[in-house]
């Protein structure tokens, strides 16, 4: 039986990563196609649809690859990778802040942490109206906050939120767009680091994300002896940050 259940999900996940792939193509005929309309204003909003359906099927993609499991963990600057997305954010024309250090070096795998935080800055700006996002040093770990003033999530649904392709009633009638993979990325980055992530109702309203991620202090001058190194490779001792 358990086999069986484990032969039909792996079908599943193949044929959606198969239809996923395959979907790209008649995408950019389409792009392709909507450039020849005259009417420049359909063939702007075709093209956002596009981009909207290229975006879900990159999550996707992302999702059942389980990216973070290919990318090598190096030494990269949180807080710089925190402040560019705020700095994206605020391009894009939401409000977002970041409170915290200028700088924390730290060992992690920068491409799919970037990913799994971006979802949580984009959701508090998405379904929350604004981010604000805090980073924290605590003994042996990091904290990162995303906060917004929104409405947050009914108490029933903070952990189901996190199942792909799970949505709200209440954002789906706003139209946010969206597959509902975010969470799911997110919570599969940050496990894979051995860290956590929970969300939570403000007491005053809104939501608030934390991301708790391990970052063992290096003893030694050679960075060589480590605590609680969980699945990643030691940490360089700061300082000693590489290119
Ligand atoms: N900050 C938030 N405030 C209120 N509701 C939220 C917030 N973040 C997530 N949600 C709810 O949780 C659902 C799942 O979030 P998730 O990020 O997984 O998917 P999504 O944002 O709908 O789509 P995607 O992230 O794939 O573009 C959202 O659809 C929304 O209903
Ligand atoms: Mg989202």
């Amino acid at each position: 039986m358990q086999a069986r259940i484990h032969r039909l999900v792996a079908d599943r996940t193949q044929a959606l990563a198969a239809v996923s792939h395959d979907l790209r193509s008649p995408i950019q005929r389409l792009r392709l196609r909507a450039g020849f309309l005259e009417d420049v204003e359909a063939q702007q909003a075709i093209d956002g649809d596009l981009d909207e359906m290229e975006g879900m099927i990159e999550s996707t993609l992302a999702y059942l690859r389980g990216e973070t499991e290919s990318e090598e963990p190096r030494q990269a600057d949180l807080a710089a990778i925190l402040t560019t997305l705020v700095d994206d954010a605020t391009d894009r024309g939401a409000t977002a802040t970041y409170a915290g250090p200028d700088r924390l070096p730290m060992r992690l795998r920068p491409v799919a942490i970037k990913r799994a935080l971006a979802n949580l800055v984009d959701n508090a700006v998405k379904h929350g109206d604004g981010a604000r996002v805090a980073l924290e040093e605590n003994p042996g770990s990091v904290t990162v906050r995303v906060e917004d003033d929104g409405p947050g999530i009914p108490e029933a649904a903070l952990e189901t939120v996190f199942e792909p392709f799970q949505r709200l009633d209440a954002s789906r009638h706003r139209g946010t767009g969206g597959t509902g993979l975010g969470l799911a990325i997110a919570r599969q980055v940050v496990n894979a680091h051995g860290g956590s992530v929970a969300l939570a109702n403000r007491p005053g309203g809104g939501l608030v994300a934390t991301v708790l991620l391990p970052r063992p202090h290096a003893t030694g001058r050679d960075g060589a002896a480590v605590v609680g190194a969980g699945t990643l490779p030691p940490v360089t001792p700061p300082g000693e940050r590489r290119a």
